[in-house]
C-alpha cells in the first residue's frame, strides 16, 4: 500500500493505472471506523484498484464547529488500511488542497438539496463538501466512488452534483455500519460521555419504530415524526424529517425508499442518523 500526500504524485501514480482498470475511491476525514472499512472492503471487491482519502477538510467546518477538535490518528487509520484491500492513501496536508498563497476563489455550491435538513443548521456545510469532493474527484478520477448511506443527505447532494456537472465517475451507496447496540458509527462517537454513549441507541430504536409502523401501513408523516420525537424525549432533537431520498422535499406521506432522519444533540455532541423506508437499515 502506497502513501501519497501529493498532488503531482498522486496524478504519477494514477497515470500507471491501466485504462481499462477500474478504480473504486473512498473519501474520508480519517479516524477510521467499520463504517469506513465497509466502504472499502465493499470498493475492493468491485475494482482493480482501491484509493482511499484522508483529509480533514476546513471548509465543510462552520465557525465555532468541530474542526480543531475533528479527531485524527494517522498511524491507527495506516494500521487499519494495512488489512484491506486498499492500494494508496492519498493523505495531503491541508496546504496542499488550500494553497494558502492562493486562496480559493471557485466554490462548487449546492443549491436547493443544501438548504433542507443539515443545511438549515450548517449553512455552508455542503458547499465544502462538494467542493473538496470536486477536487478529489478531479485529482483521484476514479471510476465508482463509494459514500456511505449513514450521510444520506450528503449522498443525495453528491449523486445530484455528478449527474449535473458530469463527472465520470459512478456513485456508489453503502449501507450504514452500526454498534451492536444500533448506533450508527461515526468518527464523532469519540465526543460521547459514557452517559451519553448510553442514551444514544435509543435514536436507532425511533427510527426503527417508524419503520415499523410504516411497515404495518401508517403513511402518515406527521405520526410517523411524531413516534419518534416521543421516543427522543431525553434528547436535544434539531430535526426529526420524512422526506424523498433523492430530492429531499418533505413528504406527507411516506412511500418507499423515502429517508426519516434525524439530528440530536447529546451534551455537546450532534449526532446524525437514517433509514431508507422498506430497507430496514
Ligand atoms: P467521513 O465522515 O470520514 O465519512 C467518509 C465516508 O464514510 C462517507 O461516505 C460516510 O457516509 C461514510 N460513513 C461514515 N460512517 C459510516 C457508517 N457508520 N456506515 C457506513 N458508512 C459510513 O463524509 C465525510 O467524511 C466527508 O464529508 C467527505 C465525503 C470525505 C468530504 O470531506
Amino acid at each position: 500500500m502506497e502513501i501519497i500526500n501529493s498532488i503531482e504524485s498522486f496524478r504519477l501514480a494514477r497515470r500507471k493505472i491501466h485504462l481499462d482498470q477500474s478504480l473504486g475511491f473512498v473519501p474520508t476525514m480519517g479516524y477510521l471506523h467499520e463504517g469506513h472499512l465497509s466502504l472499502i472492503n465493499q470498493a475492493s471487491q468491485e475494482n482493480d484498484k482501491v484509493v482511499v482519502s484522508i483529509f480533514v477538510n476546513p471548509t465543510q467546518f462552520g465557525e465555532g464547529e468541530d474542526f480543531g477538535e475533528y479527531p485524527r490518528d494517522f498511524n491507527k487509520d495506516h494500521e487499519l488500511l494495512q488489512h484491506t484491500g486498499c492500494d494508496i492513501v492519498f493523505y495531503p496536508p491541508t496546504k496542499e488542497i488550500y494553497p494558502p498563497s492562493d486562496n480559493i476563489d471557485t466554490f462548487v455550491v449546492p443549491q436547493k438539496r443544501a438548504t433542507m435538513l443539515e443545511g438549515k443548521i450548517r449553512p455552508d456545510h455542503f458547499k465544502g463538501v462538494t467542493t473538496v469532493v470536486t477536487k478529489l474527484l478531479n485529482i483521484v478520477l476514479p471510476t465508482t466512488t463509494y459514500l456511505g448511506q449513514k450521510d444520506g443527505q450528503q449522498v443525495a447532494i453528491i449523486k445530484k452534483m455528478v449527474r449535473d456537472l458530469n463527472f465520470m465517475t459512478k456513485i456508489v451507496v453503502v449501507p450504514t455500519k452500526r454498534d451492536h447496540d444500533g448506533l450508527a458509527l461515526s468518527s464523532r462517537n469519540t465526543y460521547l460521555n459514557s452517559s451519553n454513549r448510553q442514551k444514544a441507541p435509543i435514536i436507532y430504536k425511533a427510527l426503527k419504530s417508524a419503520d415499523h409502523l410504516y411497515q404495518i401501513g401508517e403513511t402518515n408523516s406527521d405520526i410517523l415524526k411524531n413516534t419518534i420525537r416521543s421516543m427522543l424525549t431525553e434528547l436535544d432533537i434539531e430535526y426529526v424529517s420524512v422526506a424523498d431520498s433523492d430530492t429531499l422535499e418533505e413528504l406527507t406521506h411516506a412511500k418507499p425508499g423515502a429517508m426519516i432522519s434525524v439530528a440530536v444533540r447529546l451534551g455537546n455532541t450532534r449526532l446524525i442518523d437514517n433509514i431508507i423506508l422498506g430497507q430496514g437499515s
